[in-house]
């Protein structure tokens, strides 16, 4: 899913290319900032002209004016346009944590669910529809078929949300809010939770949407859509827009999404790059939604397949990358000759019969100055339309299909650079895409003949498809920010999903496609992050007083393996692995944490006692205190960060609580690293359990001399058994 930010990336890029004269004169060197101030004590009043009043203290009486938001319920902060200057003063003020510039972040079913191993019929607890979903995202679709409230009591007593505008809730979507500060909208926006875009649509349907039978593309994948949580409600915060999500919007919506009362909170969107943790808003967000018993799970984002390209970098976030299976799409081209060559993508079109073929190199625009070196590639305006009228094009490159279809081909085939290609997509015109190979064939075929000819069929479903890997699109890790928390934490399906979508809503994003369906197949981590969201809700569903890690750990440690031949960066990639909904309900063991131990972290992290005080609102813990109780955090994945021909010598303590059999005996495997020298140990071994919610921890060291590691990255794993659970962390060793 592209949401366009050129155009406001470039204004910004203009203003801070202005000569600061120019600036002085108007308040263009003003620019949006977030000033954080951590947990909240006071009431919503006081908190409020406490802001007013700080503000005041360094912009004057033009402080109201620059005011945008106040936050003042779970945490407290405000965002305002501010100067340098005056961003500095702020900074040093008591009691401010952080002070960052907004950003403008980026956005990042039916078959995937079966593909999980999740069938229609699985168990339910009769309180699903006590569940409440928060989808920070573009709003959504009320009248899809996937949000009706046929069957829906009231919403549950505990809800303590709001409908605006002229947005009309039902017992399904029980509350629709819109957060956009800068009151800046453009004309085709919809100013209210209404989703005019799509994705909001999509990743809420794919978390909660209703059964709905017979969902389709235009004929394609023809099955049942629903989401993870079908009898959930939904509460919809709409913070993204064509320009993106900004910063202080993100934060207004984790505060009023916190004060509703929503049990999980789902965000296909972040940054594109990890930030420090005190100016990422998501980390902010997720970790006062924490503190009140709240999971945030948030996409990994779309930047891969570099290492550290993942912007969701906290250890109380579920960081969700997109995994897929060989294609389970394949659009046929077949040749004059005979031949069929199987390509990919969404095409729901039937030719009526066999078209000329040609190749775009060979018909470039020539009065217009281009030539086949160019054309070969469908350069916007490089074909010639009287060559290229009614025939099917070969291009070398993917294009958006447009250049090809205002020539008037009937059809083109595109070529993608690697050995699989994941953003398959629709077209206004019949397209398969093949591999490099492929195209050459095809190239050879128009070579040999006079009257090459071929025809693009309708996608067909590929039954053989194999095991899940990581989409190359996928963000990965290292985390950046944090480097003892391995991120991404594993990966849903996110390739090709069918959801909800609104029939306003265009399904490609060239100018004049009218075709409105209310089904839509797109890719992206946003994709895969509302699948986790389902489950994590449905997890909540029987285990109500699980807290967030409990939750997370569930998820992790039944993740099905991934395979480190197809992805090579391994966990960096995949994480825990892939999402296992059934395993999930019964993890047998559970790595618990809670504030304390976050906090703990944050510490060793080199966070002040001071931050950490505003952070939390306890005004007389310090650090050391902290960090006497709790060491190491008690996360279900374990990483090493080390240099090449350094001695390894590293111990983890971890705890383990009982939700499984009451009396169980789990005995520890370790799978070691292919890597000789390297060596892992579990003390204690084995551990025997009396009673349910009975903790017991363990020792791990890693020890090692790495003589040559050629491999960045060397993966083990710790699982604990007990003959009906396997508790699996995986445990990673690299060179950064
Ligand atoms: C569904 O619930 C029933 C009754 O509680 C139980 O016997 C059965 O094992 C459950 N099935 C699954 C797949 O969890
Ligand atoms: C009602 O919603 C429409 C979009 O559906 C919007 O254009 C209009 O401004 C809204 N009216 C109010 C009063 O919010
Ligand atoms: C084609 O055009 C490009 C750019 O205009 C030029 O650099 C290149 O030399 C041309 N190639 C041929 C074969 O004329
Ligand atoms: C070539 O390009 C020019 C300029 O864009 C356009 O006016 C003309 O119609 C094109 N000619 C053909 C045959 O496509
Ligand atoms: C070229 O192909 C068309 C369509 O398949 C066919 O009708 C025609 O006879 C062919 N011409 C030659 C010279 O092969
Ligand atoms: C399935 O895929 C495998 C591996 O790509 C291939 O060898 C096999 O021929 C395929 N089977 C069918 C029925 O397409
Ligand atoms: C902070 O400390 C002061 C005294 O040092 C105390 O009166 C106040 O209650 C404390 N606030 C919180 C939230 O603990
Ligand atoms: C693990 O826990 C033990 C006992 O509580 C403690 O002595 C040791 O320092 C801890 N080790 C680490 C690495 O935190």
């Amino acid at each position: 899913m592209a949401i366009q930010h050129s155009l406001i990336f470039n204004i910004c890029f203009l203003l801070l290319l202005l000569p600061k004269s120019i600036q002085a004169e108007s308040d263009s060197n003003r620019k949006v900032y977030v000033v954080y101030m951590g947990h909240n004590a006071r009431d919503d009043a006081s908190t409020s002209s406490f802001h007013l009043r700080m503000l005041q203290e360094v912009v004057g009486r033009d402080a109201k004016k620059h005011m945008l938001q106040r936050y003042s319920k779970s945490f407290h902060g405000f965002s305002a346009r501010l100067t340098e200057e005056e961003v500095k003063k702020l900074s040093g003020m008591e009691g401010v944590v952080s002070v960052f510039p907004s950003k403008s972040n980026k956005l990042a079913t039916a078959s995937s669910w079966d593909f999980l191993g999740f069938p229609l019929t699985v168990n339910r607890s009769t309180t699903e529809s006590d569940i409440i979903i928060g989808v920070f995202d573009t709003g959504i679709w009320p009248e899809s078929a996937s949000f009706t409230d046929l069957g829906y009591g009231p919403p549950p007593a505990k809800w303590k949300g709001i409908c605006e505008a002229n947005f009309t809730c039902n017992n399904k979507i029980i509350g629709a809010r819109y957060f956009k500060a800068d009151g800046i909208y453009d004309p085709k926006e919809l100013k209210s939770p209404r989703d005019s875009d799509g994705h909001g649509t999509h990743t809420a349907s794919t978390a909660a949407g209703n059964v709905v039978r017979n969902a389709n593309l235009l004929g394609l994948q023809s099955g049942i859509a629903r989401g993870g949580v079908p009898r959930a409600r939904i509460a919809v915060y709409k913070v993204c827009w064509i320009e993106g999500c900004r910063s202080e919007d993100v934060l207004s919506a984790f505060e009023a999404a916190i004060a509703d009362g929503v049990d999980i909170i789902t965000v296909s969107a972040g940054l594109t790059s990890a930030e420090e943790l005190f100016n990422d808003v998501y980390a902010i967000g997720s970790f006062h939604a924490m503190q009140k018993g709240i999971l945030t799970v948030q996409s990994a984002m779309n930047e891969g397949p570099m290492p550290q390209t993942t912007g969701s970098i906290a250890p109380w976030i579920l960081s969700v990358g997109a995994s897929t299976k060989n294609p389970d799409l394949i659009t046929p081209v077949r040749l004059g000759n005979g031949i069929v060559v199987n390509g990919v993508s969404i095409n729901p079109f039937t030719l009526d019969r066999m078209y000329p073929l040609i190749y775009a190199g060979d018909v470039p625009n020539i009065t217009a100055g281009f030539n086949g070196s160019i054309s070969r590639f469908c350069v916007p305006n490089s074909l010639d339309k009287n060559l290229v009228k009614g025939k099917i094009i070969l291009c070398d490159a993917i294009s958006t299909g447009e250049p090809e279809m205002l020539a008037g081909a009937v059809g083109s085939i595109m070529t993608y650079p690697g050995p699989y290609f994941e953003l398959v997509r629709s077209y206004t015109l019949p397209v398969s895409a093949v591999n490099s190979e492929q195209a050459i064939r095809i190239a050879r075929y128009i070579q040999s003949t006079r009257n090459a000819t071929a025809i693009i069929m309708k996608s067909e479903d590929d039954n053989n498809a194999t095991r899940p890997y990581v989409a190359s699109f996928s963000s990965r890790g290292p985390n950046p920010t944090i480097t003892s928390i391995l991120k991404p934490d594993l990966t849903a399906p996110g390739v090709r999903i069918l959801a909800a979508w609104p029939p306003v809503a265009p399904i490609t994003e060239v100018e004049g496609d009218r075709r409105a369906v209310p089904f839509n197949m797109i890719s992206g981590t946003s994709m895969a992050c509302p699948h986790v969201s389902g489950i994590a809700a449905y997890i909540k569903t029987f285990n109500p007083t699980w807290s967030p890690a409990a939750i997370k750990s569930a998820l992790m440690t039944t993740a099905s393996t991934m395979s480190a031949r197809i992805n090579t960066d391994a966990e960096f990639a995949y994480g825990a692995g892939n999402l296992n909904p059934i395993k999930a309900m019964k993890p047998g063991l559970i790595y618990d944490a809670d504030e304390v131990d976050y906090v703990s972290l944050l510490c060793q992290e080199g966070y002040s006692s001071q931050h950490i005080r505003s952070l939390t609102g306890d005004n007389s813990s310090s650090c050391s205190q902290i960090m006497e109780q709790t060491k190491d955090l008690n996360y279900p994945s374990f990483v090493i960060p080390t240099l090449r021909k350094k001695v390894i010598d590293s111990s983890f303590n971890r705890t383990v609580t009982n939700v499984g059999s009451a009396t169980s005996t789990y005995r520890a495997f370790i799978t070691q690293p292919l890597v000789s020298g390297l060596r892992i140990q579990v003390e204690p071994n084995v551990l025997r359990f009396q009673h349910i919610g009975q903790k017991l921890s363990f020792k791990v060291s890693v020890q090692a001399t790495i003589q040559n590691l050629d491999n960045p990255i060397v993966s083990g794993a710790l699982t604990w058994d007990d003959g009906l659970h396997q508790v699996r962390s995986p445990i990673v060793v690299h060179v950064p």
